[in-house]
């Protein structure tokens, strides 16, 4: 017999079917922690409720799947329009869907403008603060607003204008929020690539996108060490044509090599500005182009996922308000880097749109002690942290003594995302700040640009389940036919209806874009499994296809084997994720050398540098074994499943397609 998962007619990145039977982990968890009265009647999804009728939340859920068109509009209203739209979804193109059809509005415009006039301008939009704590700035929404003109100024001076490419090349510094917001702006379009990401990684996105200028940074310290972004830019850039003008902002003051003509400093460009110019924020269609945020699928290189102006600003405006509940007075910090999708949607444009008030911390967790996240909580008296699993772990390995060192009685709520979170360290998050806390954990992806699944303050919390699908989301698990699997089974987790802030397209390749709505027919499947439990709640088993996760990173098998395959003694190679402790997944991945090469740790260290040279630090294999063969179906595809497999020491299953 052939197995499903390998058929050669099967979509390609199904790789691995879900767990079906994966439940005792879930059964066995029966800890619900339910919120207070006063949370429940305080929480802005209330209030909305109650101005639906609904008093639960179950109900109100049935209600907004239902006249989801209803919902979104409503939320949609709260935000600003240069021109009302005339339909709010068009889905004749199907599987491209359209929102808010002939609206004309701007995500920068509603996360500044917007709020003058109103309590929210004087308020301070970033709190920032370097890694050693020695520099600090805090800026208010009023001021961002100056700043971000004067960029946007700046860069309509360069010639940059609506729908060119830009490409953002920073650490977390608040001119990495200027840039993006002053790109969006003009009506430019952001490509954002993660500091963390090294110089192939640069050009294979500077490239797709052809991007007409870059906007960097010297260098930054991570961890008390300086990285030379510049550098890293100028040798891209080598290999970019595209690209006219790269603009730096001098940051770590390392030596940096100028090229005349193209280079210009930030400070330069942005002091020829005038102090208090205003640059109108053009009016963008709903569906014009915001951004273009390159992820790892299964297979190929990176797709440059594509978000546009209006519904994403209209789904992450929406989840921002729900699932953190902001208010007025919170302080609101996410760890992540804006170079993700979780920073774009929700340390840039969610937060800004609800007017709250952000930490922006620019090092790293654990320097120079484990300490430090804790110190920033205290110190800026934060109310809210969105984090990943991976970090929580690995403070959690630290000990509870520094968490008790600080005073984190100002927290009122916890979101974590990006990997499943195990309820031991779903407990420990909620132990050591008081006990008492709230978790939302957040189910999405780049592709769907804001959350999916996720609890609002108002519902039940299991540890280790992300609840239920949000308003105006319509999931399901299923069989790859599409066939609902019920309750306490697991199944492909897919979505039934459009939302506003999905994804588009894939960048210059829509049919790319199209396999995510026809791998099972109809529905929306990014490549995730899960199950319902009895209660309808959501328990996310992870990733089907051969997507990493490694500490929260998304990483794609066939970068790693290409950026190995390009070193001279590699003939081939397969990367798989293995479970690890700590970062969620490490990567392994078995190498066959070149004829005239032969294995040796010092090849296996020059092999790990050449990855971190040319992907980043991020995509470097903690395991390298080197092999005489891999093992392959009779098409030739490598059967990662099975390497994964024999590495955990498991039975391979049905293996009858290999090779032989
Ligand atoms: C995983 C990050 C379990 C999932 C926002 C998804 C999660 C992928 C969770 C997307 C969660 C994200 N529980 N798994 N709360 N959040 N994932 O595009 O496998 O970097 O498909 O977006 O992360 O990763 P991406």
């Amino acid at each position: 017999m052939v197995a499903t998962d390998d058929r050669s007619d099967a979509p390609s990145f199904v790789m691995r079917r879900p767990d079906f039977d994966s439940t005792d982990h879930v059964l066995n968890e029966q800890r619900v922690f339910s919120p207070t009265a006063e949370e429940v009647a305080n929480a802005n999804i209330t209030a909305y409720m109650h101005s639906k009728g609904f008093d639960n939340y179950e109900d109100f859920h049935r209600w907004s799947i239902e006249h989801f068109e209803e919902y979104w509009a409503d939320q949609a209203r709260e935000l600003h329009w240069f021109k009302d739209w005339e339909q709010t979804f068009d889905w004749s193109g199907k599987p491209f869907a359209k929102w808010f059809v002939g609206g004309k509005m701007n995500i920068a415009y509603n996360c500044l403008d917007r709020h003058k006039g109103t309590p929210v301008w004087e308020q301070v939009a970033y709190h920032w603060e370097s890694e050693d704590g020695s520099e600090k700035r805090t800026i208010t929404y009023a001021e961002l607003y100056q700043e971000v003109n004067r960029c946007a100024s700046a860069l309509k001076a360069m010639g940059i204008g609506k729908g060119d490419r830009i490409t953002i090349y920073m650490p977390r510094v608040l001119e990495m929020a200027v840039a993006m917001l002053a790109v969006a702006r003009i009506g430019a379009i952001h490509s954002v690539v993660f500091a963390g990401f090294a110089s192939v990684a640069l050009v294979d996105r500077i490239d797709d996108a052809q991007c007409k200028a870059v906007i960097t940074c010297d260098g930054y310290v991570y961890k008390g060490k300086v990285v030379n972004l510049k550098g890293i830019v100028d040798e891209a850039v080598a290999k970019t044509p595209s690209i006219e003008h790269v603009l730096t902002l001098k940051r770590a003051g390392n030596e940096v090599a100028w090229h005349e003509g193209r280079d210009v400093w930030w400070s330069d460009a942005i002091r020829q500005q005038p102090l208090d110019v205003e640059v109108p924020a053009e009016p963008m269609d709903s569906e014009d182009l915001l951004y273009i945020l390159y992820t790892s699928g299964s297979t190929g290189k990176p797709k440059g996922v594509v978000h546009v102006h209006g519904g994403y600003a209209v789904g992450c405006y929406a989840t921002t308000k729900f699932v953190f509940d902001i208010k007025p007075n919170d302080v609101y910090w996410c760890t992540a880097d804006p170079g993700w999708v979780t920073g774009h949607s929700y340390i840039i444009y969610g937060p800004l749109m609800a007017g709250a008030t952000s930490v922006l911390y620019e090092g790293a967790m654990d320097f120079p002690d484990p300490g430090r996240w804790w110190q920033v909580v205290q110190d800026y008296k934060v109310t809210i942290i969105y984090t990943a699993p991976t970090a929580i772990r690995a403070l959690m390995k630290q000990g509870e003594q520094w968490p008790a060192k600080y005073d984190l009685s100002s927290l009122r709520l916890l979101g974590s995302v990006g990997e499943p979170i195990n309820p031991e360290a779903w407990l420990w998050y909620r132990r050591v700040t008081g006990d008492r806390l709230p978790i939302m954990d957040t189910w999405w992806q780049t592709e769907t640009g804001s959350m999916m699944i996720s609890p609002t303050i108002i519902q039940p919390l299991k540890p280790g389940s992300a609840t239920r699908p949000l308003p105006g989301i319509d999931a399901e698990c299923v069989t790859i036919e599409g066939k609902p699997v019920g309750r306490t089974r697991g199944g492909f987790l897919i979505i039934r209806k459009p939302w506003p802030s999905m994804m588009r397209t894939i960048y210059r390749s829509p049919e790319r874009y199209e396999t995510y709505w026809n791998t099972i027919a109809d529905v929306y499947f990014a490549g995730d499994a899960a199950h319902e439990d009895a209660d309808g709640y959501f328990w996310i088993q992870g990733r089907v296809d051969d997507v990493i996760k490694v500490s929260g990173h998304r990483l794609g098998s066939s970068e790693i084997e290409s950026s190995l395959v390009s070193h001279p003694a590699v003939a081939e190679a397969a990367a798989i994720g293995l479970p690890d402790e700590l970062t969620g997944e490490h990567l392994y991945v078995e190498v066959i050398l070149k004829k005239g090469f032969t294995s040796s740790d010092e090849l296996a260290a020059e092999l790990k540098k050449h990855v971190r040279g040319e992907v980043g630090p991020i995509a470097v294999p903690k395991t390298i074994v080197f092999v005489d063969a891999l093992p392959k179906t009779r098409s030739g595809k490598i059967m990662r499943r099975v390497i994964k497999a024999k590495a955990l020491g498991q039975d391979l299953g049905d293996i009858t397609t290999l090779e032989g």
